[in-house]
């Protein structure tokens, strides 16, 4: 497709083509410093490899965390979008669009929600907390449980559901009610239930919860913690809610976590991330109808969220997981990756975990930093999600050999790697 818009090193004609140390320049003279130099400028993208700037091909294990679910420029996914663009590109939330109403439908049939069930739109992840945040309120009570660990967005709603203390304190204070329970303790949690039906503590408006915490380093909420949540939230009146935003569309090997969870159905599930594949989009997904009529008209809104491209961008996502078995996909080739780490015995490597392809590889020492920038230079895009582990998230159009590629790779690295011993 032919683009006449110039992103060389303007405005000066004489600058020649745009390489990674001039763009990283720039970008340190332009772009706020929130996120650290960047460790590479990509220019291209093809299935599950992407191009830098100066012409280095990378295996893409991270999929933009947990985003490029078909991986970069899938036809089918493009010309979804590109016809969609040369058709009607956007028109605010006073009109519907069939993309839209065709997404929402078939959310409702993956989620398999009851009669009276409803999605609302928005645009990423934390904007869909936000509003299950706000869901949760108009249960006419304000006292929300979350667990540490759980990361759940920027945004101050969101960020008051986020446990993190250095993410949180610079903003404080916080929309307040949030309670963060220790991870995986029923215990806790049925204490924190009792004493609110004692009338010792506020009623309980909703339980919030990430069933396998992503930016945690991979871990996984237990079936019965969830089992144990659900239950008490059903007899306290409060509202389940499961964010889905990282672990949704495909990448623990179904449609959404809680399916590989028998037993479990949450009345609200947030998402983001795959649901797009690449194109913002994210979405709230009400299970009944109680949950679908918390919020009202005027209550909520947004001017891009359910955008017509956008929600052709997901419906090819949806299609293409479906006609290629990608759910099938992640959860053998996760399988397979995890099993060939954890066979070969390799130095300073702990354990490789995770479900579907969702995966961390934990090191015995806190060297994921190093590990990280050793594979980026190997041509392998990780990322050290805690100083201890890598995380893997790739697109869930990996292939065996792919992944066999990154095996090799890894334990190269690792075995050559010189680590001080603090073990
Ligand atoms: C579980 C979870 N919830 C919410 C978010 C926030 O999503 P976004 O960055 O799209 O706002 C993330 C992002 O990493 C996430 O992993």
């Amino acid at each position: 497709m032919r683009n006449d818009i110039s992103y060389s090193d303007s405005p000066s004609p004489a600058s020649g083509p745009a390489t990674q140390a001039s763009v990283t320049a720039r970008y340190s003279n332009s772009i706020m410093n929130t996120f650290g130099t960047p460790q590479r400028v990509l220019v291209r993208g093809e299935g599950c490899f992407v191009w830098d700037a100066d012409g280095n091909r990378y295996l893409d294990l991270l999929a933009g965390i947990a985003v490029n679910a078909l991986g970069h420029a899938h036809p089918t996914w493009t010309s979804a979008i590109a016809a969609q663009l040369g058709t009607l590109g956007h028109v605010s939330n006073f009109f519907a669009t069939t993309p839209q109403v065709a997404l929402a439908e078939s959310l409702l049939r993956l989620a398999v929600a009851e009669e009276g069930g409803r999605v609302f739109f928005t645009n990423s992840g934390t904007e869909s907390n936000e509003a299950a945040f706000k869901m949760a309120r108009r249960t006419g009570r304000t006292r929300v449980l979350a667990l540490e660990g759980g990361f759940h967005g920027r945004t101050m709603g969101a960020l008051a559901l986020t446990a993190k203390q250095a993410y949180r304190e610079p903003f404080e204070p916080l929309p307040g009610g949030v309670e963060h329970l220790p991870f995986n303790d029923e215990d806790a949690l049925v204490a924190a239930f009792e004493a609110a039906i004692a009338g010792e503590a506020e009623p309980i408006a909703a339980v919030m919860i990430e069933p396998v915490q992503g930016e945690a380093g991979v871990r996984e909420v237990t079936r019965n913690y969830l089992l144990t949540a659900q239950r008490k939230c059903a007899e306290h009146g409060a509202l389940f809610i499961l964010d889905e935003v990282q672990t949704g569309i495909g990448r623990t090997g179904s449609w959404f976590n809680y399916l590989q969870r028998p037993g479990i159905k949450p009345d609200v599930v947030t998402l983001a991330k795959g649901l797009g594949a690449g194109f913002p989009l994210g979405a709230v997904i009400a299970l009944n109808e109680r949950a679908a009529n918390l919020l009202q008209p005027g209550n909520h809104g947004t001017t891009f969220g359910g955008n017509p491209i956008a929600a052709v961008a997901a419906l090819a996502t949806l299609h293409t997981i479906e006609r290629d078995h990608l759910l099938l996909n992640a959860e053998r080739i996760g399988a397979h990756l995890r099993n060939r780490v954890n066979s070969a015995n390799l130095p300073h490597v702990d354990i490789a975990t995770g479900v579907g392809l969702l995966i961390a590889i934990r090191f015995t020492a806190p060297i994921a930093a190093e590990v990280q920038s050793t594979l980026l230079e190997a041509g392998f895009i990780t990322n050290a999600v805690t100083p201890q582990a890598i995380r893997l998230a790739p697109p869930l159009i990996l292939t065996t050999t792919q992944a066999d590629t990154f095996v090799e790779a890894f334990s190269h690295v690792m075995s050559t790697l010189k680590v001080e011993d603090s073990e």
